[in-house]
């Protein structure tokens, strides 16, 4: 017997499903940004993202002058899945899943109108929502604009017409009635809010798009304008400064494809002013941005991550990694849709885990540096660094001369309790305190302040047990200066010296 089976149409009811997907998780910032992706594809060099307030009624377009689309082209782009994600895309493609342009508009307004202009044809099309919603619907059923309609359109009849006016080809991205950015601030403080959205938006842009903005030498630079405002590229490693260090390239080799990894340990804050340490702290600061920066097709796709593989510390702070990934590989990262999230495979995770590895090594190099120049050129410092197996211990020097002199003035009984009391000191110090602190506020790690009074009680103890040994002048100041407290209070412990009459001018 034959076995039969029935289908039955079951279309997704439109209103239903584009209200669901409007909850994918889009920002304002991470739409944009889907939507500038499609302008890069299309081999745009200049994109302009416009917005107006409008009297609260926003509007946001997203206009270039790519190689646009033909009628036929845009009928298919505005179908939601107008490409297949297992097919191959070209190398330069920013796009996976043929549906950024539909969703990422259409999480922020209810109203989607695409202009494109190619081969000197215009062609306009549109998703409204209220279209959708109306009970008579009928269904998936596009709205096709013809000029007429165009020009009855005010804001995107005055966009059509500046635009179009100077450029062969491109594209029109507008978005009417703007709800999400609104909808949970309050009525009076809804216009702050709204620009206080689009400036974190340039932000974002300035940031996600910096390798477009400003580009490796011989590559082709994109111009993206923000209400007429051109945004100047953010490169999260501050590359160009002389200071950042730029450690050795690596690469990972996946399926016959490359993963580009390049570390970099950002300057530390001595190196660099005040303001422009802040400027690369990024938003949440230091600690939370180190880790991994994925770019795919040179696009930032998600960043300050270590993927779970460490954990952000204080010390890895200033390292940054740029991560190079072509779009063949997509399978190997589950790129999300709204292209703000990858998870690499266990095959990549290994990898990138041996890379870390070997750069914390040159991360911490940067704070040891800074802690080498901390130690005292005192001959005879007070504190003095050991190593021990493979831990750095800090203990009280016993040969300094004045801890000798201490436990020889005490009487033979209490030798072995002062010496303990000394030990005290030392395991108590609070290194995990003290750590933390230059880790992260180095510049206000200071040392209790010496007054001059002290210093003088302390350098009486020497003048006076050589005063009858025969060594001249000089040669006492000599001493006095190679022993700590003397040599890092060196200017103060001159003046007392002069006083005495051990130097003079
Ligand atoms: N500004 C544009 N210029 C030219 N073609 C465009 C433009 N925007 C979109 N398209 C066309 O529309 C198609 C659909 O775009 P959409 O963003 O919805 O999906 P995608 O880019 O293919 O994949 P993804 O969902 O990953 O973004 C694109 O593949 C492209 O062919
Ligand atoms: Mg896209």
């Amino acid at each position: 017997m034959d076995l039969m089976n029935n289908y039955i149409d079951l279309s997704p009811s439109p209103v239903a499903l584009i209200e669901s997907l409007r909850s994918i998780g889009y920002s304002m910032e991470t739409a944009v940004a889907d939507v500038i992706d499609n302008s890069i594809t299309a081999n745009a060099s200049q994109i302009h993202v416009r917005f107006s307030w409008n009297s609260g009624n926003p509007w946001i377009a997203i206009i270039d002058n790519g190689h646009g689309m033909t009628e036929s082209e845009l009928k298919s782009a505005m179908r939601f899945g107008s490409m297949n994600p297992l097919q191959t895309r070209a190398r330069n493609d920013l796009g996976r899943f043929g549906l950024g342009m539909k969703t990422a508009s259409l999480s922020q307004c209810r109203h989607l109108t695409v202009l494109s202009q190619k081969n000197q044809q215009v062609s306009c099309c549109e998703w409204d929502l209220k279209q959708l919603t109306q009970t008579d619907s009928p269904g998936w059923k596009l709205g096709i604009l013809d000029l007429d309609a165009v020009h009855q359109r005010s804001t995107l009849n005055q966009i059509y017409k500046e635009t179009f006016s100077q450029t062969q080809s491109g594209t029109i991205v507008l978005w009417e009635d703007v709800d999400r950015v609104i909808e949970h601030s309050e009525l009076s403080k809804q216009d702050n809010h709204f620009n206080q959205v689009m400036n974190d938006t340039r932000n974002h842009l300035a940031l996600v798009f910096h390798r477009f903005l400003s580009p490796d030498i011989g590559k082709k630079k994109v111009v993206v304008l923000m209400n007429w405002d051109e945004l100047q590229a953010f490169n999260p490693f501050n590359s160009r400064n002389l200071a950042t260090q730029e450690l050795e390239k690596q690469q990972i080799v996946v399926d016959g494809e490359k993963i580009v990894v390049q570390p970099y340990v950002l300057p530390h804050h001595n190196k660099i002013s005040r303001q422009e340490y802040e400027e690369y702290a990024g938003s949440g600061g230091y600690l939370h941005n180190q880790g991994f920066y994925v770019y795919r097709n040179k696009r930032l796709i998600i960043k300050g991550t270590w993927f779970r593989l460490i954990k952000k510390e204080e010390l890895n702070k200033l390292i940054r990694i740029q991560v190079d990934i072509p779009n063949t590989l997509d399978h190997l990262w589950k790129i999300d849709i709204k292209k703000s999230h990858a998870v690499p495979s266990e095959l990549i995770k290994n990898e990138l885990n041996r890379v870390i590895r070997k750069i914390e090594i040159a991360g911490r190099r940067v704070y040891r540096q800074r802690g080498a120049r901390l130690s005292s050129a005192a001959k005879h410092p007070v504190w003095i660094r050991k190593a021990v197996g493979g831990a750095v211990v800090y203990q009280i020097n016993r040969e300094h001369p004045l801890v000798i002199e201490m436990l020889a003035k005490t009487p033979a009984d209490h030798r072995e309790f002062l010496e303990q009391v000394i030990t005290m000191f030392e395991v108590g110090f609070p290194t995990d305190l003290f750590f933390n602190d230059v880790a992260s506020t180095p510049e206000q790690v200071d040392k209790p302040k010496f007054d001059e009074q002290a210093l003088e009680l302390l350098l009486d103890v020497f003048l006076n047990r050589w005063a009858s040994s025969g060594m001249s002048n000089t040669e006492v100041v000599e001493e006095i200066l190679h022993i700590d407290p003397f040599t890092s209070n060196k200017i103060l412990t001159e003046e007392i010296l002069k006083r005495k009459g051990y130097i003079h001018e």
